[in-house]
């Protein structure tokens, strides 16, 4: 009977549905969590001082050629020097919390723990987290966005090798040990889904490999199973005595079949979904990677002529360990594409993108943002959160990012296109709340502007305007911050 339900799970969820509702008027829940966000890499920069080690990120973006203008995170921000200031940028929205990440390598220069952990890199997180919580703002800390020290890349390939879960843990478990007074909220990892593509298969991203066809598998399944492990470290030795909760962020954007009547389009979009979001929450929920995956992986690796699937699978034992390991998910949402089954010969596919079997399709009529992949579709939002109620039981969610980047026509500081896409993906979240998902936190991308990987400096999603060059790196509000601070302290839309 177990088994008939969690096949049919993935039944549950109504491809049919009409989500397409006008605007609701009405409010969010009581204790509704408002926040903004960032990331280590992203915002800091100092990415040389006080001891700091090198990250992937820091020897990427220093080769030619790997970034829009080959622009780096060496200063970025400057949020390094910069704790106060932001804060403040925090307290005139009113946030209730703060999403930021640690990084790595500023805490253990060579991400081992018994080589060398610097004190001047704990301190500054020390500060941040003391100054965030005498504003009565709520840390939220991810423990990885996408920083790996550069040693245990070169060293050991870095995700690659199954030995960097327990580098993890080590660090994590540390992080408990300094911050986990004060910390309650942590992520382990954020869109693995880019780790693991984006650095291992199209090689965009750091560490710019491009192991196509294996190379995205392996990484996911090593963090995955670093996820488990660091979640299990803080249940058996944290959990009790500082009563947080250790959750993972995962990207998904939402795939809707080009024609809800046809099968083959509704079978499509779900595989667009499930090797996207399911990929890492089926294991995390169920045990397992998506049916889906398992089988389209498995056949054209034997069409490839290899003896085993290119996804790497679980043992029985590690299936129990996995499962379950989730207080909370994090959801990163920001666009939808249509989508419809296309083959790709197994001969020509060997990567990830071509076992998947589908086309992405976009609408001309969705409003253009001058952004190359974000189309602003607020009712692909209330489609995912619902996604994501009827497959994984309904878990706590918090939205960990969801913005937009700056629509090339609009004058810097007047983000007319912003206000609009906050507003419909919001009233979109409302809607969700009320189909019963559960909730519980909303965090604006970004804070600020701020470096945006291989895009550079190229794409603006902050609130606030940052003058990146000038070296005081000013930061000046754009319309929508007073726009978000509206709904904030409204908490939501009231009529
Ligand atoms: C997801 C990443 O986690 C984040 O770092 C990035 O800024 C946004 N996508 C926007 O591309």
């Amino acid at each position: 009977l177990v088994l008939v339900l969690c096949l049919s799970a993935a039944e549950d969820f109504d491809w049919s549905a009409n989500n397409h509702d006008s605007f609701y008027y009405g409010t969010f829940p009581n204790g509704f969590s408002w926040g903004a966000g960032g990331s280590a890499y992203q915002t800091e920069g100092a990415w040389d001082k006080d001891g700091k080690g090198l990250s992937i990120w820091d020897v990427f973006t220093h080769k030619k050629g790997k970034t829009f203008l080959n622009d780096t995170g060496d200063s970025s921000c400057d949020g390094y020097y910069k704790i106060k200031d932001d804060i403040l940028l925090m307290k005139e929205l009113n946030l209730n919390h703060y999403r930021f990440s640690i990084s790595w390598p500023r805490i253990m220069p060579t991400g081992i723990k018994s080589d060398h952990v610097n004190e001047k890199g704990l301190k500054y997180y020390d500060v941040l987290i003391d100054e965030l919580l005498e504003n009565r703002i709520t840390p939220i800390v991810t423990l990885y966005h996408w920083d790996l020290p550069q040693v245990l890349q070169e060293k050991y390939g870095g995700w690659q090798n199954i030995s960097m879960i327990n580098y993890f843990n080590d660090f994590a478990n540390l992080c408990f040990e300094r911050y986990g007074d004060r910390v309650k909220y942590w992520i382990t990892f954020n869109n693995p889904w880019s780790v693991a593509v984006e650095g291992y298969e199209t090689g965009e991203h750091a560490p710019g490999l491009k192991l196509r066809g294996t190379g995205a598998y392996r990484a996911a399944h090593h963090i995955i199973k670093a996820h488990a492990k660091v979640w299990h470290t803080y249940d058996s030795q944290w959990r009790s005595k500082q009563k947080g909760m250790v959750g993972i962020s995962l990207y998904g954007d939402w795939g809707e079949p080009v024609d809800i009547t046809n099968q083959k389009d509704i079978e499509a979009a779900e595989r667009y979904v499930q090797f996207y979001i399911g990929w890492f929450a089926t294991p995390i929920f169920h045990g397992d990677y998506p049916h889906v995956m398992k089988d389209f992986i498995g056949r054209k690796s034997t069409q490839q002529g290899l003896g085993t699937s290119r996804l790497p699978s679980f043992s029985s034992q590690e299936k129990s360990y996995i499962k379950g390991t989730c207080d909370f998910l994090g959801v990163g949402h920001f666009t939808t594409r249509y989508v419809t089954q296309k083959s790709f010969p197994s001969n020509r596919g060997n990567t990830y993108f071509s076992d998947r079997d589908i086309a992405e399709l976009v609408d001309p009529r969705w409003p253009d943002p001058g952004s190359e992949w974000l189309y602003s579709v607020p009712w692909g939002f209330r489609r995912m959160l619902n996604f994501i109620k009827t497959q994984y039981g309904n878990p706590m969610i918090f939205i960990t990012e969801n913005g937009v980047s700056e629509k090339i026509m609009c004058t810097e500081l007047c983000d007319v296109w912003r206000i609009q896409y906050y507003k419909d993906y919001i009233n979109e979240m409302l809607k969700a709340i009320r189909d019963g998902v559960n909730v519980k936190g909303y965090t604006a991308w970004s804070l600020l502007d701020k470096f945006e990987w291989d895009e550079g400096y190229s794409e603006r999603f902050g609130l606030f305007y940052v003058d990146f060059k000038n070296k005081n790196k000013p930061r000046y509000p754009k319309a929508s911050v007073q726009f978000y601070k509206r709904i904030i302290n409204s908490n939501g839309f009231p009529n």
